[in-house]
């Protein structure tokens, strides 16, 4: 070997170790970042529930049916993780409506739904400025659109609806029904089933409800029960539903 092979040799080994010293930097950093993904969301989900206890709880709950929806579809991991995101934030807008609104016992008037629709926008506006919520954004932007395009904000149908605000409405709903509201009590599970069907083609993804009708009562009985940290039930190694 010359001087000149020689030199090139020893460039390349110290680049390849400085690749691999990068690359392992690089890994930990990004188990790092995802670690501070879902602290982030966790602080934004604890910022809604100090405004409002009842739709912090209700986001929980949400967050782990989509995810058992989902699984069931199934939908790709990368998609899952967005949409638990989104599930997880997808009434963050209610943060900037006011109390005498968001806290009404009774029916809304003309002029207070127009008002309450407003957190699709609020909760879009909010999230599409940070980066790693982006994509969640869009699902959140559609979280009440109807399946028969008499939705809002945009009036959406079909499958002009993501995906995952498709899967989230129906979680929305069952929460709906199975929590005590204020002007009635909490619906049994076998209401829920009735009620989901019963909407499916106008409210509900057809297709969504069948997969959702396929999973056994048992299952969001118990999940309803053990609510732990929704994001743990997306982690590839909690891959049942
Ligand atoms: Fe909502
Ligand atoms: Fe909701």
């Amino acid at each position: 070997m010359n001087e000149v092979e020689k030199e090139n040799a020893e460039f390349t080994r110290v680049l390849m170790s400085e690749v691999q010293q990068k690359t392992a930097q690089l890994t930990d950093a990004l188990d790092l970042l995802t670690q501070s993904y879902d602290d982030t969301l966790e602080a934004l989900g604890s910022a809604l529930s100090v405004r409002d206890e009842d739709t912090g709880a209700h986001s929980q709950r949400v967050t782990a049916y989509t995810i058992s929806i989902a699984k069931t579809v199934p939908v790709p991991l990368p998609y899952l993780t967005v949409l638990a995101r989104a599930a997880f934030l997808h009434d963050i807008g209610k943060m900037a409506i006011p109390d005498k609104i968001l806290r009404k016992a009774g029916p809304f008037d003309d002029a207070e739904k127009v008002i309450m629709r407003t957190h699709c926008e609020i909760g879009y506006n909010m999230l599409t400025r940070i980066p790693f919520l982006r994509d969640a954004a869009d699902i959140v932007l559609a979280h009440h659109e109807f399946f028969d395009g008499t939705g809002y904000p945009r009036g959406l149908r079909g499958e002009q609806i993501p995906l995952g605000a498709r899967i989230i409405f129906v979680a929305n709903a069952l929460d709906d029904i199975l929590s005590d509201r204020p002007y009635r009590n909490a619906l049994p599970m076998s209401h829920a089933r009735k009620e989901i069907r019963r909407c499916a083609g106008t409210q509900f993804d057809p297709k969504i409800v069948e997969e959702f009708l396929s999973i056994p009562e048992n299952h969001w009985i118990q999940l309803r029960a053990n609510l732990g940290s929704p994001f743990r039930l997306t982690h590839p190694r909690n891959m049942a539903h």
